[in-house]
């Protein structure tokens, strides 16, 4: 028995409780159970990096524009599938003035957070070509995207991009669609766990090859402009967010109200289908949707059948925040930046301390310093990492369950840390380095 930040029995026994047969291979939700269980008896408070919930509070400019609709009485009426009126001109505005991209009205949707809208991609995308059923990921991933496709039943290949970054993946992308059952690829960006960035090159590598075997891109920015290494907060001037958008036309686009605007209770998203895309036929789609024409079958197809539409009130405080940050009024990269300074300062924290950083390159510069950040101990892999940290007041998840190769390395998020437990992070990680 060791003398560690959080009383040994306790952990030891509550992991026992949990029936977990590796602890390390959790899921988040499941970590955080576990560790709910422990600080139910010591009382202790954890540094707790295993969720990635939003840290700061919803903008104001929100929650106004859903009070002001609530009392206009949206409450009882149904919403446009499609979005309100109000939303899919500010989404093409902030399409454009955010990442210079033009798109269509037609094609910029409202869903249920960017989870409905993966949800919604493969319905359509994965079976659009009867010949093509299988979901290519490239990983890590968030976790939830690749459940989705095992609950609706869908074939899906991954490999991890960390050996395979700039012209590597090439190669290695072309391997996976010339056999021709690829349907449609998906990846974070930047990405969820690893935070790393895709380059220009990486970008336009993957349109080329998706131009070339006719595969959708389903980009999933539900960290939109939240590469703080550039200031990508003001409206209409470069740097722009950037995206596959500018290589091919064979895409679609999921945003997420969660992360950059603080709005994750809301459940509310965007998708945003290119103007080609969303007009495409494909006959296939006749064996599920009524009409063969893309856009048409996600949003009277899968968006409807889903959930007939989003929130009508959380449609307003959306189209007011875009509203605001289109009109230079609300500059929402700021307010999270936050996040990145806690990332600088607490992986200072676990390097001093004798960790190191897994993913830790774009290519040939720094990975920047954001939502999450991995990391590893030498001569140990993640899965007992994460078990040992869990007696020093640490969760964080492993990075095995997102499709990383890295059987080191943990997933830690900054987002539920706040400074004031700094202090005791330190100490802890310190402890731990004594202890091993
Ligand atoms: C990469 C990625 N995509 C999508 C989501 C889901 O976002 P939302 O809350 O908008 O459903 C998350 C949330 O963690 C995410 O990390």
């Amino acid at each position: 028995m060791k003398d560690t930040p959080i009383n040994y029995n306790v952990v030891k026994q509550k992991i026992e409780e949990s029936r977990l047969p590796v602890v390390g291979n959790a899921t988040i939700r499941e970590i955080v159970r576990l560790v709910n269980e422990i600080i139910k008896v010591t009382g202790d408070r954890y540094i707790r990096m295993e969720m990635g919930v939003p840290g700061l509070d919803p903008p104001d400019v929100g929650i106004q524009g859903e009070i002001d609709a609530l009392k206009r009485g949206v409450a009882s009426k149904y919403p446009m599938i499609d979005g309100i009126t109000v939303i899919k001109p500010e989404i093409k505005r902030f399409v454009k003035l955010f990442m210079n991209i033009d798109v269509e009205e037609e094609g910029c949707l409202p869903t249920v957070g960017a989870m409905q809208g993966a949800f919604a991609a493969y319905l359509v995308a994965a079976r659009a070509n009867a010949e093509k059923d299988t979901v290519l990921f490239i990983d890590p991933g968030f976790p939830v995207q690749k459940m989705q496709l095992k609950v609706l039943g869908y074939k899906y290949e991954t490999f991890d991009v960390y050996d395979y970054r700039g012209e590597k993946l090439r190669e290695k992308l072309e391997s996976y669609f010339r056999n021709g059952n690829i349907s449609s690829v998906i990846y974070s960006n930047p990405n969820n766990p690893s935070w790393i960035c895709f380059t220009e090159q990486e970008l336009q590598i993957i349109a080329e090859l998706a131009n070339k075997y006719d595969v959708i891109v389903i980009e999933d920015i539900a960290y939109f402009a939240m590469d703080f290494r550039t200031d990508l907060s003001k409206p209409g001037e470069p740097p722009y967010q950037p995206t596959v958008a500018n290589y091919t036309d064979n895409y679609m686009l999921l945003l997420s109200g969660s992360k950059v605007f603080s709005y994750a209770g809301q459940r509310i998203g965007m998708m945003i289908i290119s103007p080609e895309l969303f007009k495409r036929r494909y006959p296939d789609l006749k064996r599920f949707f009524s009409s063969d024409q893309f856009g048409y079958a996600m949003i009277f197809g899968a968006l409807y059948t889903l959930s007939a539409g989003t929130c009508h009130s959380a449609q307003y405080g959306m189209a007011a925040m875009l509203k605001a940050a289109n009109d230079g009024k609300f500059n929402f990269v700021e307010v999270v930046k936050e996040y990145g300074e806690r990332a600088r300062i607490m992986k200072k924290m676990f390097t001093g301390n004798g960790f190191n950083m897994v993913y830790d390159t774009d290519i040939d510069k720094p990975i920047a310093d954001g939502f999450y950040f991995t990391f590893s101990y030498p001569g140990m892999t993640g899965a007992e990492l994460l078990e040992e940290l869990l007696y020093y007041g640490i969760s964080a998840i492993a990075l095995t369950i997102t499709g990383s190769e890295r059987l080191e390395g943990l997933r830690a998020c900054v987002s539920q840390v706040s400074r004031d437990q700094f202090k005791d992070l330190e100490y802890r990680l310190k402890k731990f380095k004594e202890h091993h």
